[in-house]
């Protein structure tokens, strides 16, 4: 099947954006109890710098493939491309994607659907997840920063957790910071434009959500944080790449999604193994939340290629109940499977009757 960015407004239109949130959530929360579910790192192309329509926002590009499996049944394959200087130099979002799903048994492909839409949505579930086991349950006031297009999902996948009263924003690109309130403004919420002190001096949760060049972070202080507060922490993905403090990550219970690539992208590679808390798997399938709630904590989310199997399953599974997407092209009738030329004879006879035909 086919998706295209068309097939997933139908799917957001007929489930709405709030519905769609919360079962992406869910889904992701149970996948994290599921043994059948395999991963691979991330591996991919540094795509260098963008030259001078970059500025100093940019940095380094990457294009790069996330591998997840069910074992025996689907293979996801998601191509993800990361430039920061995208929306100023193409008007395009910096995180660009596209999921392909693969039948274990055969090796066919079964699915292509644009990734970029899920990629943000899980982002923020994964975050909703860390935040519903990791934060104080009554956290009214959420601080973002960086208020770009993962911090509209943040928003949302918060405000599904928590009871939100708040959001405060910060963004070191004034234009970014003030057309905030608009992107989420249909959460309801209130936001404030702040400084970054005022952000972490109120904010009970936080989330950091920036393009911050590798080596040019950190981009919270960590100097008036709440004791408790909780922090998903996911602009982090790259070698050298730091949103936190490394004094704030050495009192910090830190959880990666996914510890191999976590100690390489993450912010946990300024930990020693031995400092890195439980993985989000262990906190959700442990229950070790109501242990860790009270604590400094922080969710290291470099990207899990666990949430884009689970999110394209959710789309397709919408896609076939609401009859959008269109089928693939694929080998018809009867084929000699020891042929490879055979399909290629086909289309030319096909194509030589439609000639005689005109
Ligand atoms: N963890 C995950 O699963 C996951 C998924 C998608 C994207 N990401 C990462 O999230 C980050 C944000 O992605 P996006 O799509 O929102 O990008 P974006 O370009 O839309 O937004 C990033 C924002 O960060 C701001 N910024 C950069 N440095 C800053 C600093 N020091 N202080 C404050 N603001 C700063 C920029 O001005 C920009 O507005 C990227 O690093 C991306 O790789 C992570």
């Amino acid at each position: 099947m086919l998706i295209t960015p068309e097939d997933l407004a139908a799917i957001v239109a007929d489930v709405g954006l709030d519905a769609l949130m919360d079962e992406s959530i869910e889904e992701f929360e149970n996948a994290l109890h599921d043994g059948d579910l395999d991963v691979r790192r991330r591996d991919g192309f540094a795509t260098g710098r963008d030259g001078a329509a970059e500025g100093a926002a940019g940095g380094a590009g990457m294009l790069e493939w996330m591998p997840a499996a069910r074992r025996g049944d689907t293979v996801a394959l998601k191509v993800v491309g990361y430039q920061p200087a995208n929306p100023r130099a193409r008007g395009l979002p910096t995180v660009l994607a596209t999921s392909t799903l693969y039948d274990c048994r055969s090796g066919a492909l079964t699915a292509i659907m644009d990734a970029t839409f899920t990629t943000a949505l899980r982002t923020g579930a994964a975050s909703a997840v860390a935040t519903r086991h990791l934060a104080d349950d009554g956290s009214k006031v959420l601080g973002v920063v960086g208020c770009g297009a993962q911090a509209v999902t943040q928003v949302h996948a918060l405000s599904r957790v928590l009871p939100l009263s708040r959001v405060l924003a910060y963004d070191r690109d004034p234009r970014v910071a003030w057309s905030f309130p608009g992107r989420v403004a249909f959460t309801g919420l209130p936001v404030d434009v702040v400084d970054l002190d005022e952000l972490e001096r109120r904010s009970e949760v936080l989330c950091t959500a920036t393009s911050v060049p590798p080596g040019a972070g950190p981009v919270l202080t960590g100097l008036e944080l709440a004791p408790a507060a909780h922090i998903n922490a996911i602009g982090s993905d790259l070698p050298g790449k730091a949103e936190l403090p490394a004094g704030l990550l050495a009192r910090a219970v830190v959880c990666p999604d996914f510890l191999p690539q976590a100690l390489v992208e993450g912010e946990c590679q300024r930990l020693a193994p031995d400092r890195v808390g439980p993985s989000l798997a262990e906190v959700v399938a442990g229950g070790l939340g109501d242990s860790l709630r009270g604590l400094l904590t922080v969710f290291d989310s470099t990207g899990y290629a666990v949430q884009d199997l689970v999110v394209a399953e959710t789309v397709l599974r919408h896609a076939r109940r609401i009859g959008v997407g269109s089928p693939l092209p694929t080998f018809t009738g009867a084929i000699d499977p020891l042929d490879p030329y055979c399909l290629v004879r086909r289309a030319t006879s096909a194509v030589r009757a439609g000639a005689a035909t005109r």
